[in-house]
């Protein structure tokens, strides 16, 4: 449908109607495989109050405009990483992202695009087969080979914090989708599963320390990382996986100094967990 008709009709079913509310442009990437050579913006003119952040926006795209955009969410509250998109030049979490605070930043418009430099599934839904493979390679679950306690493996409030940042990571993979490293490497495991590894070394209840640095202890692991910093950059909960990745190596010269037999026997040890 061509854009000029696409607005004429926002106007009718949204609009106009909306008598007292001011109004919003949204641009947003469309694009089916089936039947599109390339992807394209789509305008949609929609009325917005204060409060109405951009997934809202997309609803009211879908439910009165055009029922066939496709797009991630499922929490609404900032918990899930469903719905991170590249909005207005910004890698951000579209249930957080108001839409008022947008115009106030000094946007005339919304522009809503994919996570960059992942496959295009469908309009904003991106293929993350590739992040969620390295993350599952990292083993992201407690390891331990003492017997088990008779109650839980108590952690002190103190060791607890050191690992606060790491685990409020959402795993949006807007840090993966950021890094030139991912750009270039195909293999490189990627700053989410580097920034996972570090928050299972540096937590005092897993057993597996040495194995966890041998298995990213090598040239696909984290030395590939350049410290570039587009990940700090990238993630919309204020965490830092530079500083995680520099904590890996420091930790993984360490074992080396101290001859870790773990970390040969890292990506093994691992891989043949049940
Ligand atoms: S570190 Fe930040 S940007 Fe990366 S996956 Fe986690 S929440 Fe998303
Ligand atoms: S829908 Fe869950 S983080 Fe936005």
């Amino acid at each position: 449908m061509a854009t000029t008709e696409k607005t004429r009709m926002n106007e009718e079913s949204t609009g106009r109607a909306a008598v007292g509310l001011e109004k919003v442009v949204l641009k947003v990437y469309r694009f089916d495989p089936e039947t599109d050579e390339r992807g394209r913006l789509d305008t949609f003119e929609i009325p917005y109050v204060d409060g109405m952040t951009v997934l809202d926006g997309l609803f009211t795209v879908l439910e009165k405009i055009d029922g066939s955009l496709a797009f991630r969410f499922s929490c609404r509250e900032g918990i899930c990483g469903a719905c991170a998109m590249f909005i207005n030049g910004s890698y951000r979490l579209a249930c957080e992202t108001q839409v008022a605070r947008l115009l106030r930043e000094g946007h005339r418009e919304v522009h809503v695009m994919p996570l960059p430099h992942l496959p295009v599934i469908r309009d904003l839904v991106v293929d993350m087969t590739r992040f969620w493979e390295c993350y599952e390679a990292i083993a992201p679950w407690i390891v331990t080979r003492s017997a088990d306690p008779e109650r839980e493996r108590p952690q002190s409030p103190e060791e607890r914090k050191r690992i606060d940042e790491y685990v409020g990571c959402i795993l949006c993979g807007s840090c993966f989708s950021s890094c030139p490293s991912v750009w270039t490497g195909k293999e490189y495991l990627g700053p989410t599963a580097m920034m996972k590894t570090f928050r299972w070394v540096a937590d005092t209840r897993d057993e597996a320390h040495d194995e966890r640095l041998g298995l990213v202890a090598h040239e696909k692991g984290a030395w590939r990382c350049h410290t570039i910093f587009n990940c700090v950059e990238a993630c919309p909960k204020k965490i830092n996986p530079t500083s995680a990745i520099q904590g890996l190596k420091g930790r993984t010269v360490a074992a080396l100094l101290r001859g870790a037999k773990g970390l040969r026997a890292g990506r093994k040890a691992l891989a043949d967990r049940p």
